[in-house]
């Protein structure tokens, strides 16, 4: 079966992705800042291997590149998981450049097997809805956004490009907001309803283009295994819906009281700084490119999904 190394196999989407993965067979190697001894418990067969690398000084374990037949690149700093300070936009952009980069050069100096690379990338692409509702969602070709999560999409984006040059397929999907139950957005939209408030951020009507952990972990497995998947493509639910709803929705789906407050749009620029025009900015995006390339949604409705989150 074949191997696929997995960068960022460690977070939210990579240990989601890495239990698909197993379950179809293949073989798995995560490459990580620091690698993790095999659990004595663990089944031969569902053993994952881990190799290192270091973003810094630019190495890697040459044998993980050499016995790859696909990587699946999702390493970063996590983005709203700091205030933006200069230190940590530094840190945001290069985890993802400078790894897209090492990537790049590895497979133009060692010698390898890889067919295709699957970059994740964000929709921090998009720029702000021009209105809402947004009649015609952002499609893959539109521009970056200027600001500084469009800017960070770009150069991640660009980093990976020569993989073209080197004759292998490249995939990049913009990922919208992951719901998963187990961690990311869900759990910091859950922090409030524990005390039964359904914290709507600001007046509540800026768009949420989200996708179900299980549909995106689907669309990996798609892009490795569908050789016709090449390009950029949205990594969203067909649906996005405003965040009064989703946060309304996920206050019913766990809660039987609540209620609803607005949170200020200064309290959260106060409590988040530059982050806060993100979390307020509204962005329908399309997922009309990867449904015609013959993708299915299992959950393409933000009431199934929650319920299944
Ligand atoms: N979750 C979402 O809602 C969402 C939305 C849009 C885009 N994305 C993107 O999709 C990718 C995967 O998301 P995720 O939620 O699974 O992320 P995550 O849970 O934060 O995991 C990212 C992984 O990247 C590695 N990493 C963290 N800091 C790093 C650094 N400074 N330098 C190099 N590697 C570093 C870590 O692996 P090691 O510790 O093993 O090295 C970590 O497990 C990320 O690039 C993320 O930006 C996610």
């Amino acid at each position: 079966m074949a191997t696929i190394l997995i960068t960022g196999g460690t977070g939210l989407v990579g240990r989601a992705l890495c239990k698909a993965l197993q379950e179809r067979g293949y073989d798995i190697i995560i490459l990580t800042r620091k690698s993790k001894p095999v659990a004595h418990n663990q089944q031969p067969e569902d053993r994952i291997q881990y190799a290192e690398w270091n973003i810094d000084t630019q190495t890697i374990d040459k044998d993980a590149i050499a016995k790859a037949d696909y990587i699946v690149h999702l390493a970063g700093a996590g983005v709203a998981e700091k205030r933006w300070t200069k230190k940590r936009k530094k840190e945001i952009i290069d985890s993802r450049v400078r790894s897209g980069q090492l990537i790049v050069e590895s497979l133009r100096n060692i010698p390898n097997k890889v067919k295709a690379v699957i970059a994740a990338s964000a929709i921090g692409w998009y720029g702000a809805d021009p209105v809402i509702p947004n009649p015609d969602p952002f499609k893959e070709d539109a521009p970056a956004d200027k600001e500084f999560l469009g800017d960070t999409c770009r150069q991640w984006e660009q980093s990976t490009e020569p993989v073209n040059q080197l004759g292998k397929r490249l995939v990049k999907l913009r990922i919208g907001i992951v719901l998963s139950k187990e961690g990311g957005a869900l759990r910091e939209f859950f922090k409030p309803l524990k005390f039964g408030i359904a914290a709507i951020l600001g007046n509540g009507k800026q768009m949420v283009s989200w996708i179900h952990i299980d549909d995106l972990v689907s669309m990996f497995i798609t892009s490795v295994e569908n050789e016709n998947i090449s390009g950029v493509y949205n990594a969203v639910a067909p649906t996005p819906v405003s965040n009064k709803e989703l946060v309304l929705q996920l206050a019913k789906s766990r809660m039987k009281f609540y209620f609803p407050f607005y949170v200020p749009s200064f309290i959260l620029k106060l409590m988040l700084g530059e982050m806060s025009v993100e979390i307020l900015k509204s962005a329908a995006v399309s997922s009309a490119k990867i449904q015609q390339a013959g993708f299915h949604f299992r959950f393409p409705d933000i009431k199934t999904a929650l319920q299944n989150s």
